[in-house]
């Protein structure tokens, strides 16, 4: 009975791990929303230091891009300042709602 019980306990273990390595991987948007209101809508609003830029903006494809280059942006100093789990939350939240997003959204 009692190994019965460590194979359950190990079970529930690795079932655990597998679902954090994949939330970690794939991003987290909701709080990719937050975090994009909190260190990129500072500047990309409407009247900023630059362009205001919503999820819409851009294709899947074209977020990618951006995310697989950003160090050629002009805010690269901005990216490096946040942890690479924060820039996957980002990038989370802007892929997911992209133009050719199954759920498009603009910032308000
Ligand atoms: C300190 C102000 C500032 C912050 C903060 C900032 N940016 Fe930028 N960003 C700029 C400026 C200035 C440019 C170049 C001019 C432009 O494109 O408006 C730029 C350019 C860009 C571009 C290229 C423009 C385009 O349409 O492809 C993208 C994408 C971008 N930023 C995304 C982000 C994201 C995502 C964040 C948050 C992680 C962020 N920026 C944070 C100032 C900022």
């Amino acid at each position: 009975m009692k190994r019965v019980g460590s194979v359950i306990l190990i079970a529930i273990f690795l079932i655990c791990c597998i679902g954090l390595a994949f939330a970690g991987e794939k991003g987290n948007a909701r709080k990719g929303k937050y975090l994009y209101r909190k260190n990129c809508r500072t500047c990309h609003v409407d009247g900023g230091d630059a362009k205001a830029l919503s999820p819409i903006d851009k294709e899947q494809a074209g977020w990618q891009q951006v995310f697989d280059n950003y160090k050629e942006l002009a805010c690269a100093d901005k990216w490096a300042e946040m942890s690479e789990k924060d820039i996957a939350d980002i990038y989370a939240h802007l892929w997911g709602h992209a133009k050719d997003s199954p759920s498009p959204a603009k910032c308000e």
